[in-house]
């Protein structure tokens, strides 16, 4: 396999990846390994923390490609109860005999609120098995006093996301010692860099910026239809749960589950060139900036009728009252809204498109024969039903076509509320 000098193997003083190290670290206090995604990276952790075989709780409100690296990883993935408000690991109805099963806790970070680090640390302790969080959506979010991603033994990050690079990702250990290993599994996974690659990462965003100039969106996607790249007609995936079955039989094995794991990002496990590099570099120098703005728009959408189920709007402290915790700076903020795909089509005919939609649960989606159902899947269900992931950096223009389209918000979900903080307060 053709290493170069940049990407995973080379953390030189002075490199590319060090620097994107240095830079997460000084965020994080912990040790961090560049990795070309933030996939590849969790495929790593789980090689390292989990026997092949092991189960891994997890959320079932989750994109299918995580999912997809489990098994991957040639664990059984086993799915949680969810707080319905934030998709959160219910973590009191997990039942006692799933606990003493399991090999790993793998958590969400949905959307960027947090999964309750701190209880589930506690939790991973007493069972003497390690907290893998992904912390792609919540770079920014703090839990605990903490940055989401410095409670697991392992974390992961994507610098796909607020950081906005497409590309990129940080594997982050709480145990230094262990990243020369964690490195040398990476490397073993890489593919070479290919320079065409390179070159289409770097002019993508112009062709993306004259696709928009011109209009040209639905001939740019029956383009990437024929080409193959269009993977994701609906919301989830298709299964092919034949072939699929004969991947996970031949697990674990990252080459045998490419056809589910590269979803949506081709070189996921691809060397990262410098161009890609001096891209993503620049772009985290700039997530400061980027968080700031996602706080102000995460702020005001929770304040909507929207922005909490039932309807009853965060809103401005009233003077005297106690002011309300900071909000996260969301990646996405999930808006509670009665019928979910009428809404996303209101926000589509004004340009706007909702993405990340994970419905329905994994264990509805995949079945029996590839993870344990959740012992409780309401939750899941009800906050994968009527939540309407949108872009706080597109706040007010979310908001007006909201209520332009007459928008109703979603009532409140049914069962008694868990506890935790709710969505997106720290
Ligand atoms: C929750 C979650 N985790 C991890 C990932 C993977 O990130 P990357 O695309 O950097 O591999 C995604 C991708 O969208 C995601 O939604």
């Amino acid at each position: 396999m053709a290493i170069g000098e940049a990407g995973l193997t080379s953390a030189r003083p002075g490199s590319q990846p060090k620097r994107l190290e240095e830079t997460m670290r000084g965020r994080l206090g912990r040790e961090c390994v560049y990795v070309p995604s933030c996939r590849l990276g969790l495929f790593v952790a789980l090689r390292h923390w989990c026997p092949p075989g092991g189960r891994v709780l997890m959320s079932p409100v989750n994109d299918d490609v995580i999912f997809f690296v489990v098994l991957a990883a040639g664990l059984r993935p086993v799915q949680a109860p969810l707080n319905p408000l934030d998709a959160s690991i219910d973590i009191d109805a997990v039942p006692d005999e799933v606990w003493g099963s399991l090999s790993a806790v793998l958590t969400t970070n949905l959307y960027g609120n947090p999964d309750r680090a701190p209880e589930l640390r506690r939790r991973c302790d007493a069972s003497g098995i390690p907290l893998i969080e992904d912390a792609a959506h919540a770079i920014g979010s703090q839990v605990g006093g903490r940055p989401v991603g410095a409670w697991g033994d392992a974390s992961v990050f994507s610098l796909s996301k607020h950081v906005g690079a497409k590309a990129g990702g940080m594997l982050s250990v709480a145990d230094p010692d262990l990243r020369k290993a964690l490195e040398e599994t990476g490397r073993e996974l890489l593919t070479p860099c290919r320079m065409t690659s390179e070159l289409a990462f770097v002019v993508r965003p112009y062709a993306e910026a004259a696709v928009r100039g011109l209009r040209l969106r639905r001939a740019a996607w029956a383009t990437l239809r024929l080409l193959g790249r269009m993977e994701r007609e609906e919301i989830r995936m298709p299964l092919r749960p034949q072939a699929l079955a004969r991947a996970v039989a031949a697990a674990p094995d990252l080459a045998a589950h490419d056809p589910w794991v590269r979803v949506d990002l081709h070189d996921y496990r691809q060397e990262s060139g410098r161009l890609r590099l001096a891209r993503i570099a620049r772009k985290l120098d700039r997530l400061d900036d980027v968080l700031a703005a996602c706080r102000a728009g995460t702020e005001l959408l929770l304040s909507t009728p929207w922005g909490r189920p039932g309807g009853t709007p965060g809103g401005p402290p009233k003077t005297g009252a106690r002011p309300a915790p900071a909000a996260q700076p969301l990646f996405r903020v999930p808006l509670f809204v009665e019928d979910r795909d009428a809404a996303a089509a209101a926000l589509a005919r004004r340009g706007i498109i909702v993405g990340y939609l994970y419905d329905p649960p994994l264990d509805d989606y995949a079945g029996a024969a590839f993870t344990d159902p959740s012992p409780a899947p309401e939750g899941a269900r009800w906050f994968a039903r009527h939540a309407l992931p949108v872009d706080p950096l597109r706040a007010r223009a979310v908001i007006d076509a909201l209520r332009e389209s007459g928008v109703r918000p979603a009532g409140a979900p049914p069962g008694p509320t868990p506890g935790g903080p709710g969505p997106s307060r720290g």
